[in-house]
């Protein structure tokens, strides 16, 4: 395994998490979003001026990120916990990096950057950890070779790859044959550059924060609803001008302390400023069909988005049967909802879960084994994963494999909060990308230690 990390997971490190015997309550803030995140230091890489950003998710997929575009030659420099400064270089104004890009574990990090690489006249490598090198890069390279961009990839269109950008990139027209946000903004992203209208259209919503980034930076953006699907439409070459950014708290990452409320008798927990964009809230949908009680307080817009205080109550949950259409709005929350349905009374199932095959770990059969190895019935048929709840208790007491996956991490422990034996995880460092301090927070919940180093 040691060959297959990247230099900052030489060792891979063992967790668990066992039931706390009490409940969970207080109050806790969770990191910023990581899809903003991501976007806001890019947007301020090629916009003019200096771009304040605060809520930065300090995370390493967006430490990443921020890297890239130092390579590329913007100015990017922390100010204080979570508080970024970048001084862009414009649209257009990236230089050639004078090394290979590392990507680490972020998906999004590569294929948005491959966008804004196609539309620059610049060559470039890029790689990622194992996990990355493993998932496919075609989706994007395909759409943006219409730019004029050239891709040599290795077999399977995997990283590492080289990309030498389009001199005078085209715009693209291009119909997503998935519901992927990632294409859609690294198609957009290559729009920047290149004169007229790109546009795309999507054949279901996906979460828009980069239509909604780019407007916030002086970009004519439009978006239709139309019998083809979303049509979102980019005017090429503006002057993107820098603007400031303040990033939610992730419903990502609120999701873990938001279910182990849910499971954990009596307890009740107030997750603050969460970002509530309602292309991201489908799993908050999906737990108050199965009877949850989720309230959100304090409901404002903040930095263009909107967001909320949650509060969630611990609750017998039901069933229920999962609609396919839900899934963009909910893609990386699935395996912490199979853990609640794991403990709901009766059959959950979730339909249409084919991209979660290309997520940071094949995540429909890890989500699949977590629930096994715990002593729960579950099984995938066709793209559907199907768990049989047991109405309350949840066995647990097994050892789930990771696949550097931070999510089954972060779901395999929030079930162990909520089960009879712990529940141990083979790798709890991939937590790291998206949510540092992950165990110290649901800890400080539990009152004690419940998620530690076995
Ligand atoms: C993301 C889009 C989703 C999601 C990922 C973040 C984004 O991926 O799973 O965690 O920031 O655009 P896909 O576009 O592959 O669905």
């Amino acid at each position: 395994m040691s060959n297959a990390r990247t230099m900052s997971h030489p060792d891979p490190r063992p967790f668990r998490a066992a039931a706390p015997g009490r409940p969970l309550s207080g109050r806790l803030g969770v990191p910023g979003d990581k899809s903003i995140s991501h976007r806001a230091l890019m947007f301020g890489a090629v916009a003019v001026g200096t771009t304040e950003i605060t809520g930065l998710l300090e995370g390493e997929d967006v430490l990443r990120t921020a890297a890239a575009m130092r390579a590329l030659g913007a100015q990017v420099e922390q100010v204080g916990p979570g508080a970024w400064r970048v001084s862009g270089r414009g649209v257009g104004g990236l230089v050639e990096p004078a090394d290979v890009l590392d990507m680490g574990n972020s998906g999004t990090a590569a294929r948005l950057l491959l966008g804004l690489l196609s539309g620059h006249p610049i060559f470039a490598v890029m790689t990622g950890d194992a996990s990355l090198r493993r998932r496919p890069m075609k989706r994007v390279t395909e759409p943006l070779a219409a730019t004029g961009a050239q891709f040599w990839t290795r077999e399977g269109g995997r990283l590492p790859l080289a990309v030498r950008g389009a001199t005078d990139p085209l715009p693209i027209d291009y119909v997503l044959p998935v519901a992927s946000a990632q294409v859609k903004s690294a198609c957009l992203l290559a729009g920047l550059c290149a004169p007229g209208t790109t546009r795309v259209v999507e054949p279901e919503p996906t979460r828009d924060h980069t239509e909604n980034m780019l407007r916030h930076f002086g970009a004519t953006v439009s978006v239709e609803d139309t019998a083809e699907g979303r049509v979102v439409r980019l005017e090429g070459q503006p002057e993107l001008v820098a603007a400031p950014v303040q990033v939610p708290g992730d419903p990502s990452s609120a999701a873990f302390p938001i279910v182990a409320a849910l499971l954990v008798p009596g307890s009740r927990v107030v997750v603050e400023n969460v970002g509530l964009n309602l292309l991201r809230t489908g799993l908050f949908t999906t737990l108050r069909e199965m009877g949850a009680a989720l309230r959100v307080e304090n409901e404002r817009v903040a930095g263009g988005e909107p967001v909320g205080d949650i509060v969630a109550e611990y609750t017998e949950l039901q069933g229920i049967e999962v609609p396919p259409g839900r899934a963009p709005a909910m893609i990386d929350e699935y395996p912490v909802l199979a853990v609640a349905a794991a403990a709901a009374r009766g059959v959950t199932r979730m339909r249409g879960l084919a991209e979660l095959r290309v997520k940071e770990s094949d995540r429909l059969s890890a989500t699949a084994a977590l629930l096994a190895v715990n002593g729960i019935t579950a099984a995938i048929e066709g793209d559907d994963l199907i768990v049989q709840g047991t109405g309350g208790a949840i066995p647990g007491g097994g050892t789930v494999e990771t696949h550097m996956d931070h999510r089954i991490a972060m779901s395999a422990l929030v079930m162990g909060l909520a089960a009879q034996m712990p529940v141990a995880v083979d790798d709890a460092a991939f937590i790291e990308t998206s949510f540092p301090g992950f165990a110290s927070l649901m800890n400080g919940l539990a009152g004690c230690e419940a998620m530690a180093a076995p």
